[in-house]
Order: C-alpha cells, then sequence, then structure tokens
C-alpha cells in the first residue's frame, strides 16, 4: 500500500492498514459491492467481546440502493457531518444493549465492545480499499425515533464509509480539515512504566 500524506509518522513501525486508516470526508460517487460490505460487517462480527455477549447491531443504508434509508440515517447527523455525509456509500449507526436480557446484571463492557467492534470493522474495510469516518456527533434521540431502536438500546455512533475522493468536491472549511496533517500525542505520555506516570525508557 502506498503511504500517503495522512499516513502516521511513527517512532516504531506499524502495520500498513493501521497507518494508512484515517477519517476522510471527501467520498467518492460508488456503491460498494455486497460482498465487499459482508466482509465489514464479518469482521466486526469476529471482534472479541466480554462475555461473548457481542452487544453490538447496526443499522445500514446504502446511498446507492436504498436512498429513503440512508435520507433517514442522513437526517440524524449533526452540523458538517451531515454536509460531507450526504457524499458517503453507507451510512451506519452502531447500537448497543447496556443491560442484556440475556445475561444477568449490567454489561460494563458494552461500549467498550462496540468500539472494538467498530475498530475491526475499520480495519477491514482497509484492507478492501474502503474508509471509515466515525462521529459522535449525530443526534442519538432523533436516531431512536426514525430508525425505530426500542428503548432497551442505546446507539452509540454513526460512521461513514466510502471509497475516497478528491478533497475538491468539499467545501473550503472542510478541504482545509480534509488537508490537514494528522496528529497523536507521544507514546511516553500514553505508555507508563510499571506505576502511573513514570515514563517509560522504551519511550521517553
Ligand atoms: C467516537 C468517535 C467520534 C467521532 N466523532 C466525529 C464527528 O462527529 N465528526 C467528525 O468529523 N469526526 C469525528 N470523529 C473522527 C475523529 O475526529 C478522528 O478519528 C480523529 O481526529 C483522528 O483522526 P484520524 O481518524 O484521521 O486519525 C470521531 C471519531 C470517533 C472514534
Amino acid at each position: 500500500m502506498p503511504k500517503s500524506d495522512k499516513s502516521a509518522v511513527t517512532t516504531y513501525p506499524i502495520n500498513d492498514l493501521l497507518a494508512n486508516r484515517w477519517s476522510p470526508r471527501a467520498f467518492a460517487d460508488r456503491a460498494i459491492p455486497t460482498e465487499v460490505l459482508g466482509s465489514i460487517f464479518e469482521a466486526a462480527r469476529w471482534a472479541p467481546s466480554s462475555r461473548n455477549l457481542q452487544p453490538w447491531h447496526f443499522v445500514i443504508a446504502a446511498r446507492h440502493h436504498d436512498a429513503d434509508g440512508f435520507a433517514r440515517l442522513l437526517s440524524t447527523l449533526m452540523g458538517a457531518n451531515k454536509s460531507w455525509g450526504k457524499n458517503a456509500s453507507v451510512l451506519l449507526v452502531a447500537v448497543t444493549e447496556p443491560n442484556p436480557d440475556s445475561a444477568p446484571g449490567p454489561n460494563r463492557y458494552a461500549h467498550y465492545d462496540v468500539g472494538q467492534a467498530m475498530a475491526h470493522l475499520s480495519i477491514q474495510a482497509m484492507s478492501c480499499g474502503l474508509f471509515i469516518h466515525q462521529m459522535g456527533g449525530f443526534n442519538r434521540e432523533k436516531a431512536r425515533e426514525v430508525l425505530e431502536i426500542p428503548d432497551q438500546y442505546e446507539p452509540v455512533v454513526s460512521a461513514a464509509i466510502g471509497y475516497l475522493a478528491d478533497p475538491s468536491i468539499l467545501s473550503d472549511t472542510m478541504k482545509k480539515r480534509e488537508l490537514a496533517p494528522r496528529s497523536r500525542n507521544p507514546l511516553a505520555e500514553q505508555v507508563f512504566s510499571a506505576k502511573w506516570g513514570q515514563t517509560h525508557p522504551d519511550y521517553a
């Protein structure tokens, strides 16, 4: 996979799919083949989860195959997310069940596990030439209403899936964000040695 301007700048090497993943806004007007989308959700399905409860569901709509469904999901996006989300090939809302009927007690890992399923899904998408842009900026109550999500379930995150397009399709503001370099906090701030706050010599 060729390095792009958006590839992660790392101190230690990481897998190309991880290095090249980023969250674009410019999506191409291109449908995702059924088998490719299937692979993406299979990847999520096989994510690990606490007690193997698999507390994730995905409400999806493909723009090229279900315009009404896509419009419903799009209507839940807030602000700028709506302006570029309309170009995605597929929109999704990931939903969890914090208090599952099938297990005793609340599932403390429900949201954690949805995040992990989304991570699997994102990397599988990358391996198929697709990109995911996750969005917390969506109206959960509206999603509950227009997608008819029952009370015991909770919308967690929305996401756009699609193939990359040229940033020139975006507004000037969005283009600027699209072209901005990606950044991360240093490993030294994220990995401690044996106790909280203690710098690890390998990551100093
Ligand atoms: C849970 C979550 C919520 C996010 N919400 C939004 C959002 O509402 N709008 C947006 O443009 N990006 C959103 N993002 C994307 C992040 O801004 C992005 O992942 C972060 O800036 C790092 O950039 P990168 O993914 O290109 O490495 C979200 C990402 C996650 C994981």
